[in-house]
Formats: structure tokens, C-alpha cells, sequence
């Protein structure tokens, strides 16, 4: 016989106090399963039908004021809407994701550890909070789009899995953005921030790492972070059965509990579930029994490694190892969210194959242009008077972005084949060699100029950092930081610049 919350469970429903049945979160589903949630994070809606408090709060540059955003309605989609007023005209970054689980298990920039942040005192960048547009049943939204230094973290945990306990967990994931560095995770890790030894960690890692484990094809993959290893099954080394991920939007599920755990995946738009894995805990010493810490980790490893990128729109931790019918049931609750991209430009529109010049919106820069000399990107005084040679160095080609078509690439009009690229945050100008690291460097994406004039081009796998010119010289820099080039003052229209048909 079906027990109530079972019946919930199988029609995707939940019963309310008022005594009215409503769709369910994912997090209701988790209790009606028996497991429920003990940590919720989410930047893109709430996870229980019930919720409507804060899912996350963002800080803007131009006053370093906070807001929190806020679902639509009790179990709704966030209110982008929210967001986009309160940083027009600025820059704004992730402070908080909170816990909607009601354990106050919130995430914040993370401390540093084994490994440094590139922020003051070694902690992590905070997240641009407009570098994952997506939208939710239509309604516009935001996910934590993680570049490489940028980390989440809770070390004072209530109520997640430690020791050999069981425990669940999800991730909705961008399936397309990741890197092969160490290790962009979501789940349990240390409490010190430092590596403390294997089986200390259980998290969902995901990216193209072929230091510790492998799947099938070249990757992406979901494996366990496990500590001093990524796994994507019993074998320490590879599993054939954990295949390369190719969906926009993928679900990502690691469970563990003694001497068992799974991994399980599907397309977060459509389908259903696959097991990539489920059966004994790695045949390595350290990992059975399993010595869980129960702090919270995204986008970093246990010991702070930061060199990963991905993009985290939603997750869960649980108490108890989850059904796989009931994960099944979730899988259906996100589909039905109906996660899809949205524009990844504003502003006034570049077109693709025409010729521009941007000239520096800033007093007493306003002759000068982005230009190049030989590799170095700079700005230069450019006139209709200049020499031919000069006005090709101030002119750019607009290409559909190299690294992500829904955003742009610039290549040199004198040096064909050559784009404008970041290289440790300085511009320059360089033959492509066709590698994901060099097209994702030279993809740009446009919005509004931050000082109302043309456009401001932030690096797409660096969303809090714009191209500027200080001292005449380009760069990719963020509102504030420790580069002198990062300097807040005169940020906003330094990296403003309008757009015309190029000199050459
Ligand atoms: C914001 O805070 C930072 C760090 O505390 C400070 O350097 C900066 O001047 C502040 N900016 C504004 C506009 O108050
Ligand atoms: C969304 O945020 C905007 C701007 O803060 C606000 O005016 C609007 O009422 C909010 N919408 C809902 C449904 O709360
Ligand atoms: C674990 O691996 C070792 C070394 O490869 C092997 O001798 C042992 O039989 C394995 N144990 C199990 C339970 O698979
Ligand atoms: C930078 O450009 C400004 C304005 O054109 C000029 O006054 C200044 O001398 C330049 N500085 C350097 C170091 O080239
Ligand atoms: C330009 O690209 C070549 C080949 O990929 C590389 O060796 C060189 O270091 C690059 N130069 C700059 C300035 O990035």
C-alpha cells in the first residue's frame, strides 16, 4: 500500500498546511523520500514548494550596497528582474547562496587553505552575479558562474553527513562550461580547508580532469571528489560506464553511504536518469569506511584548490542515502523547471562580420582607441588623418565568439587569424592555436556601457572583469582588487567604450 508521502512522491505533489495539493520542490520530494534536505542552495528558484525568503544576496561597486533576491512567489523562479534593477550601471557579485533548508548552512566566499584565494588574505573571488543569465519556465534568472579563484564555502555546518553516515546530493550544472583544473565540486569537505586525507570529502565534481579518474570519450565527466582523488567508479582509474556529458543543462548525483555509493546523470532539460555507477565504495585505502567532515564546498576542492571553472544553478545535500525513485522524482521537477539560455549580450548590438573601432569613453582619453602594437594591446590616438597603418591597428573584426557562439571575438584587421586574448588579465594580440583555452580567452561579451555610453566588454570566462585601458595599456579587470589595474576609481568608464565603423 502506498503510504501518503509515498503517494506525494509518485504524483510529484505535496500536501500544504492549508491542506491543498501543490507541485512539489525537489526538497519536498527528498522528505516524502525519507531523506531530506539538510542544506538547499540555489540562485535560479526555491527548492520547497513553501519557500519564499531569500535565495541569495548580491553586492553592487557603485556603493558597495547588498540586496537579496527574492523566488517570484513561495516556490517560484528567483526575480531576476530584482537583480538587473539594482546593478544597472554597475557591477555586481554573489555574496551570499543561501540555505533554504532552514539550517542556515549559507555559502560565502571561501577561506583560503592548502591552496590560496586570489583575493586579500588568500580567499576566493566572489562570483559575477550576471555571468549565467538563464530563464526558468520563461522567467529570467541567474546561475553562479564560476571562473577559476572563485569559491563558496561553509565550515560551521548543522546537520550533514559526517563519518561513514549517508548522505545524497544534487547539482544542476551548465554541462559546457568546465576545465580540466582542480576541481570544481559541489558537496561535503573538510572543515579546515585543508587536505585531511582520503575519504574526507564526497562531492559532485565535474569537468575533463584526467589527473585521478576518467569515463568513457574525452569528457566532461561527473566523478566523486573523494579527497586525493576523483572517482568516477569502483576503480580508481577510469569507468567506461561514466560517459562524456554533452547537454546544456545537466543533472549531476553522487550518494553515498558504507560501502556503497552511485553516481547518476541526465539532461536537466529533458529525460530521465541513467546510473553511471552504483556499487562498493574504491578499492583504495581510506575510502571504506568513508571519514566525512560535513562542511560545504562549490566550485573549489576540500584543500581550496581554485583552479576550475564550471556553472552551479541549484543543489541539494541530504540526510539518508536517497531512493532512486525518489531522485527520479526530482529529475522530473527540474525538467519541469524548464531551464533554457537566454541572450548573453545587451547593450547596443556588434554585428558579426562588421568592422569596428571602440573608442575610450573616459575625460581626456576620448582620441583613443583599441589598438595593438605588435602583440601588446593598448589604446592610441587614431584620427581620419592617421596613417593607414595605424587606423588597421585600431581596427577590429567582429566573429561570433571562439569560446561561446553567443558572444564575440575580435580579430586584428592588419593581422588575420590573430584575436585580442587575455593572458594572465593583460590583453594581447595572438594567432589562435585552436585550443579551448585560447578561444575561451579571446570570447567577449557586450552589455551597456557602465557609464551609459556604448558598450563594456567583459572577458566571458571572467564575467567580473571588463576590457579597460589604464595607463593607456588594456586589460581585463575587475570593480576593485588587488591589480593596479583593478583600481575602482574611474572603473566606470574606463571600461565603457562606443563602437564605430573601424578607421581601416
Ligand atoms: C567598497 O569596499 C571596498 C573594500 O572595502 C573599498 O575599497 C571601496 O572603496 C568601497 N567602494 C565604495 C564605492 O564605497
Ligand atoms: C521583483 O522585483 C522588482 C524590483 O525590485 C519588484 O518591483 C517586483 O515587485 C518583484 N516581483 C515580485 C513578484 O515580487
Ligand atoms: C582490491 O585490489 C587489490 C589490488 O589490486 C586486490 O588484490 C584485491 O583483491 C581487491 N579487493 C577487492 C575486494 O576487490
Ligand atoms: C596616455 O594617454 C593620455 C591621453 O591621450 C596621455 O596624456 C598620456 O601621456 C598617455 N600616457 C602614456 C604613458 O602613454
Ligand atoms: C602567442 O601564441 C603562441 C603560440 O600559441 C605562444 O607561444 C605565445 O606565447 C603567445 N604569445 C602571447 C603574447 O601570448
Amino acid at each position: 500500500m502506498l503510504s501518503l508521502s509515498n503517494l506525494e512522491l509518485a504524483l510529484g505533489l505535496v500536501l500544504t498546511a492549508t491542506g491543498s495539493l501543490v507541485a512539489a520542490g525537489p526538497c519536498d520530494l527528498y522528505s516524502s523520500g525519507g531523506t531530506p534536505c539538510v542544506a538547499a542552495h540555489s540562485t535560479t528558484r526555491a527548492l520547497y514548494s513553501a519557500f519564499s525568503g531569500s535565495l541569495y544576496q548580491v553586492k553592487r561597486g557603485s556603493d558597495n550596497t547588498t540586496t537579496s533576491i527574492a523566488p517570484l512567489s513561495a516556490g517560484g523562479v528567483a526575480n531576476g528582474t530584482a537583480q538587473d534593477s539594482f546593478c544597472t550601471g554597475t557591477t555586481c557579485l554573489i555574496t551570499i547562496i543561501y540555505d533554504q533548508s532552514g539550517r542556515g548552512n549559507h555559502l560565502t566566499q571561501a577561506p583560503p587553505g592548502g591552496f590560496q584565494g586570489p583575493e586579500a588574505n588568500g580567499y576566493d573571488s566572489l562570483a559575477s552575479a550576471t555571468g549565467a543569465p538563464v530563464t526558468l519556465n520563461g522567467h529570467k534568472a541567474y546561475g553562479v558562474f564560476i571562473s577559476p579563484g572563485t569559491g563558496y564555502r561553509n565550515d560551521k555546518v548543522s546537520g550533514t553527513a559526517t563519518g561513514d553516515a549517508a548522505e545524497g546530493m544534487y547539482a544542476v550544472l551548465d554541462g559546457t562550461h568546465y576545465n580540466g583544473g582542480c576541481c570544481f565540486d559541489y558537496g561535503n569537505a573538510e572543515t579546515n580547508n585543508l587536505d585531511t586525507g582520503n575519504g574526507h570529502m564526497e562531492a559532485i565534481y565535474f569537468g575533463d580532469s584526467t589527473t585521478w579518474g576518467t569515463g568513457s570519450g574525452s569528457g566532461p565527466w561527473l566523478m566523486a571528489d573523494l579527497e586525493n582523488g576523483l572517482f568516477s567508479g569502483v576503480s580508481p582509474a577510469n569507468n567506461p560506464g561514466d560517459p562524456s556529458i554533452t547537454s546544456r543543462f545537466f543533472t549531476a548525483i553522487v550518494k553515498g553511504k558504507p560501502n556503497q555509493w552511485a553516481l547518476r546523470g541526465a539532461n536537466a532539460a529533458s529525460g530521465s536518469l541513467s546510473t553511471y555507477y552504483s556499487g562498493v565504495r574504491p578499492n583504495k585505502t581510506g575510502y571504506n569506511p568513508m571519514s566525512k567532515e560535513g562542511a560545504i564546498i562549490l566550485g573549489i576542492g576540500g584543500d581550496n584548490s581554485v583552479s576550475a571553472q564550471g556553472t552551479f544553478y541549484e543543489g541539494v545535500m541530504t540526510s539518508g542515502y536517497p531512493t532512486d525513485d525518489t531522485e527520479n522524482s526530482v529529475q522530473a521537477d527540474i525538467v519541469a523547471a524548464k531551464y533554457a539560455t537566454t541572450s548573453l549580450t545587451s547593450g547596443p548590438a556588434l554585428t558579426v562580420g562588421s568592422s569596428i573601432s571602440l573608442r575610450a569613453t573616459t575625460a581626456g582619453y576620448t582620441t583613443r582607441y583599441l589598438a595593438h602594437t605588435g602583440a601588446t594591446v593598448n589604446t592610441q590616438v587614431v584620427s581620419s588623418s592617421s596613417t593607414t597603418a595605424l587606423k588597421q591597428q585600431a581596427s577590429w573584426t567582429v566573429r561570433t565568439g571562439l569560446g561561446n557562439s553567443a558572444c564575440y571575438s575580435f580579430e586584428s584587421k592588419d593581422t588575420p587569424g590573430s584575436y585580442i586574448r587575455h593572458n594572465n588579465f593583460v590583453l594581447v594580440l595572438n594567432a589562435s592555436d585552436s585550443s579551448k583555452q585560447f578561444k575561451e580567452d579571446a570570447t567577449f561579451c557586450s552589455s551597456a556601457g557602465m557609464n551609459g555610453q556604448g558598450n563594456s566588454i567583459r572577458a566571458w570566462g571572467y564575467p567580473t572583469k571588463h576590457v579597460r585601458h589604464y595607463t593607456n595599456v588594456s586589460y581585463i579587470a575587475t570593480n576593485g582588487g588587488l591589480n593596479t589595474f583593478d583600481a575602482a576609481a574611474s572603473y566606470n568608464d574606463d571600461v565603457s567604450w562606443v563602437a564605430s565603423t573601424s578607421f581601416a
